[in-house]
C-alpha cells in the first residue's frame, strides 16, 4: 500500500532502521515482509517466536521519537495480539481502534476483540464499519453489499465510539493497489469524508489523557 515492498531494512548502531514513507519521509515502517528473502515466503511460526519478533520490533527498532505507533494485527485473538500488548504497555498509553464490515459474522469477530480488549485493559478508541455500501458510479444507488449497520449496533451494545462508517470505493481500492497517495490523489472520491472524520476523531482520541 506504500510502494514499498522491494525496500530492505538495515541495521544501526541502535538498532534496525525502519523503512521510510511519506511525502517527507515522515512514516517509518517495519514489517516481517522486509526481513523475508522472497516475496512468497510464508512465515510457519509457532507461537514462541512470532512473539520474540514482537518484542524485537519494539525494542530493536531505531524508531526515533514518534507521535503515535500504529500496530496493524492480523484478526483474532491470539498470541501476536497479546504480545503486542505486552511489548507496549510498559513504554505507552494504549488504544484500539476496531475495524468491521457490517455482516455479522465479522461483527461477532470484533465482538471478541473488544472482550480482549476489556481483558487486557486496552482502552478503545472507536469501532469503524468498513466496506459499508457502495455507491454505483453509474446511478449513485447505494447497495449494500454486506448488508448495513452492523458496526455501529455492536458500538452501542459494547458502550465504545462510533467512529464511522467507509463505503466500498473502488478509488480507495486501486489507489491501495497502486501505492498512491489517496489524500493527495482522490479528494472527491466517496470514501474520503468518510476517512478524514475518522481520522479526525481518532486524532482527538489519542491526544487526551488516557485513563
Ligand atoms: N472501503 C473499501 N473500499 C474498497 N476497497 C477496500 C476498502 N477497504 C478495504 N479495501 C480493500 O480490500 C482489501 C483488504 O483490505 P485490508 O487489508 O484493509 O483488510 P483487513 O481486514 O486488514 O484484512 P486482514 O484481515 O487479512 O488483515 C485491500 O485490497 C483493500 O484495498
Ligand atoms: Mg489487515
Ligand atoms: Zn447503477
Amino acid at each position: 500500500m506504500f510502494g514499498a515492498q522491494a525496500s530492505a531494512v538495515h541495521q544501526c548502531d541502535s538498532g534496525w532502521v525502519p523503512v521510510l514513507v511519506g511525502q517527507d519521509g515522515s512514516i517509518s515502517l517495519m514489517s516481517i515482509g522486509f526481513l523475508l528473502e522472497r516475496p512468497d515466503d510464508a512465515v510457519v511460526w509457532r507461537g514462541p517466536k512470532k512473539n520474540a519478533l514482537i518484542k524485537q520490533f519494539v525494542a530493536d527498532v531505531a524508531w526515533g521519537e514518534l507521535d503515535v505507533l500504529v500496530v496493524d494485527t492480523p484478526p483474532g485473538t491470539s498470541d501476536e495480539h497479546l504480545a503486542v500488548v505486552e511489548a507496549l504497555r510498559p513504554h505507552t498509553a494504549l488504544a484500539a481502534v476496531l475495524v468491521t464490515t457490517p455482516q455479522a459474522v465479522a461483527v461477532a469477530d470484533v465482538r471478541r476483540e473488544l472482550t480482549f480488549c476489556r481483558k487486557t485493559g486496552v482502552r478503545v478508541l472507536g469501532l469503524v464499519e468498513n466496506m459499508s455500501g457502495f455507491v454505483c458510479p453509474h446511478c449513485s444507488e447505494c447497495t449494500n453489499i454486506f448488508s448495513k449497520g452492523g458496526g455501529e449496533e455492536l458500538a452501542r451494545h459494547a458502550g465504545v465510539p462510533f467512529l464511522g462508517c467507509v463505503p466500498l470505493d473502488p478509488q480507495l481500492s486501486q489507489s491501495l493497489e497502486e501505492g498512491r497517495d489517496f489524500i493527495q490523489e482522490f479528494p472527491r472520491s466517496s470514501a474520503f469524508p468518510a476517512l478524514a472524520h475518522i481520522a479526525q476523531q481518532i486524532l482527538d482520541g489519542t491526544l487526551q489523557p488516557s485513563s
